[in-house]
């Protein structure tokens, strides 16, 4: 599959067969994240890979994720970035903050359309108890968590979401 066809036919996926990702994907799947491009080439990313039953049923029991079918999810990516290792904004605009979150979502997007590729569906899901899910999975306190990544073998077929013509889309 090429890259103009991953595009195409990605959509969110929010059922999943019982069937685990292996580990070779996975790792091609934080592979394909970690050659995404960066502000200064801070790589700032980090994952937190959730698939045993255990972690599960302890953000389940916390109620960590809002949406119940994030824990039958075979595998969680929870994507993370620290925002204070950015070197000090050169001041030639008004962007006075780091790049943690452009960063993390170009390195997601990269992740997503690889795992698109391999067969798999997922969905990006931000509906979520930051603070519990760092304390459960303990997490350094200085990263960020914008949002995580659900990943299975689809097991729902929705209809692609509408999205607005080019000419919308261009000032
Ligand atoms: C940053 C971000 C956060 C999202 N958070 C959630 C979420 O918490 N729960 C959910 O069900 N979908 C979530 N979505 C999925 C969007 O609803 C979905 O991408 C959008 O409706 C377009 O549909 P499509 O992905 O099928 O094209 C999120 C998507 C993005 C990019």
């Amino acid at each position: 599959m090429d890259v103009e066809k991953a595009i195409d036919i990605r959509k969110s996926i929010r059922k999943y067969q019982d069937k685990q990702v292996s580990q070779e994907i996975i790792i091609k799947l934080l592979d394909a994240a970690r050659k995404a491009p960066s502000a200064h080439n801070t790589q700032s990313h980090k994952y937190f890979i959730v698939k045993d039953e255990e972690t599960m049923k302890k953000l389940k029991k916390a109620n960590a994720f809002k949406q119940p079918f994030v824990y039958d999810a075979p595998l969680i990516i929870i994507c993370c970035a620290n925002p204070s290792l950015y070197p000090k904004p050169i001041e030639v605009d008004d962007k006075s903050e780091n790049y943690a979150h452009e960063d993390l979502s170009i390195a997601s997007s990269f992740l997503v359309l690889q795992a698109t590729e391999l067969g798999l569906g997922t969905v990006f899901v931000a509906w979520m108890h930051r603070e519990k899910i760092k304390k459960i999975l303990k997490l350094p306190k200085n990263y960020i968590i914008p949002f995580a990544i659900l990943i299975g073998y689809p097991a729902e077929e929705p209809a692609q979401k509408p999205r607005k013509d080019l000419n919308e889309i261009i000032f």
